[in-house]
């Protein structure tokens, strides 16, 4: 069965969506098989998000992302990569198909209440991240 990260993030924890997120994620069948709320430090943010290093809206998202706590979940299911990218819609809120994550609970393209790893980049690396104990070979 495949796994990946989904967090939330903090502008949706702070607007108490964390339940109505999970719950959803649940609904569409993918289950939850690590939960865990952190608050990152600036470096561990810059560790997570090292792919976008160097592009102009990198500070911002690091004081976004360290800004308050993330709820990071583990989620299985088969194909659960490219159905949970689906499942939250496009980075940009203003561009996701109603219904998804993000047009319901973004407010903007920094502020898109979930970021989900990205199938094509290092997916097993972000899960260690949040939950080394889940270290698997891919
Ligand atoms: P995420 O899927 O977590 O991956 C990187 C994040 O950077 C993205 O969601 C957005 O929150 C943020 N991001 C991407 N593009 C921009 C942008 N143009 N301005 C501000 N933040 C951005």
């Amino acid at each position: 069965m495949e796994q990946t990260l989904l967090l939330i993030k903090p502008d949706a924890v702070r607007r108490h969506r964390i339940g109505e997120i999970l719950a959803r994620l649940e609904q569409a069948g993918f289950a939850i098989t690590g939960l865990v709320m952190r608050r990152l430090n600036r470096s561990q943010a810059e560790q997570f998000y090292a792919i976008h290093k160097g592009k102009e809206f990198f500070p911002s998202l690091v004081e976004f992302i360290t800004s308050g706590p993330v709820v990071a979940s583990r989620l299985e299911a088969e194909d659960v990569r490219s159905r949970v990218r689906q499942f939250i819609g496009p980075t940009d809120p203003a561009q996701a198909r109603p219904g998804t994550i993000r047009a319901v609970f973004g407010t903007s393209i920094r502020m898109n209440a979930v970021h989900a790893s990205n199938p094509e980049e290092d997916v097993e690396k972000e899960l260690s991240f949040f939950f080394p104990e889940s270290q698997q070979e891919s």
